[in-house]
């Protein structure tokens, strides 16, 4: 398969850290330090925290804002959840879905997952659908087999061309906070493994057009040997993304330009 050129995107994940006293200090520290241009930088903040990070951006478009979740439904009766189109008024532009996090601690399926991406991407935000093995998975080498499950059920009721784009997020669950980063050759073959279930949905083109990202224990010393291997477009970064110095640290690692 022939990846095309797509901009490389690292997405800081705050998980559940930083409410609205702390959000702007970090938006603002981050903008003070050199920040690349030739890369997608984005950060996924906590839904309470969306507003005060939009009050400090002001009209600044870097970093895009993401949230952590969003349900699938514009409205209705669901106690304690946010919909799309409430995400859109802080103007998200991306979404992440279906972390390992939210899989564990709070029992979400692989169909809710394909809910959540389709509102988004009907909505207009980039759905950034996060699939990975367990460590139980992947000692019995399962790898491919958990990978292609989780994709082709999350594409079920996405679009090839919906109004987003969508993004998927390579994240074995043995690898995240554990400080054992997924080499990035193995984190090639399951990126591979996943541009073929979108293939098989849809086609090469749009295989070879999804950018597929890393995540797990990246940091700004192994950042580079991500976005230099074919087929990782980028990372999602949690721990690492929660000092704006060193995340903008990370960013200028992986775009030295
Ligand atoms: P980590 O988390 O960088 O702290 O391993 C990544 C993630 O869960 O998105």
């Amino acid at each position: 398969m022939e990846i095309g050129f797509m901009k490389t995107i690292l997405i800081a994940n705050w998980k559940m850290h930083y409410g609205p006293m702390k959000a702007g200090g970090w938006i603002r520290a981050f903008r003070r330090e050199r920040l690349p241009k030739d890369l997608d930088i984005v950060v996924a903040v906590p839904h309470v925290s969306l507003a005060a990070a939009r009050a400090s951006l002001g009209r600044a478009s870097i970093p895009a804002l993401a949230a952590q979740d969003s349900f699938w439904t514009a409205d209705g009766a669901y106690t304690g959840e946010i919909s799309p189109a409430m995400l859109l008024e802080f103007g998200v532009q991306y979404s992440l879905v279906g972390h390992s996090e939210r899989r564990i601690y709070l029992g979400e399926t692989d169909e809710m997952v394909a809910k959540k991406a389709a509102a988004l991407q009907a909505a207009g935000i980039a759905p950034v659908i996060c699939v990975g093995e367990n460590e139980a998975q992947y000692k019995k080498g399962e790898m491919a087999k958990v990978l292609k499950a989780q994709v082709t059920a999350a594409i079920a009721n996405l679009k090839p061309d919906g109004k987003s784009a969508m993004i998927f997020a390579y994240e074995p669950v043995w690898a995240i906070g554990t400080g054992k980063a997924c080499p990035p050759q193995a984190a090639k073959e399951a990126h591979e493994v996943i541009r073929s279930a979108i293939q098989k949905k849809f086609n090469s083109n749009v295989a070879e057009h999804t950018r597929v990202i890393y995540g797990g224990s990246v940091d700004a010393n192994n950042i580079n040997e991500y976005v230099t291997t074919t087929g990782v477009n980028g990372a999602l970064v949690g721990g690492a993304s929660l000092d704006p110095r060193a995340f903008a640290l990370l960013c200028r690692t992986a775009n030295p330009a």
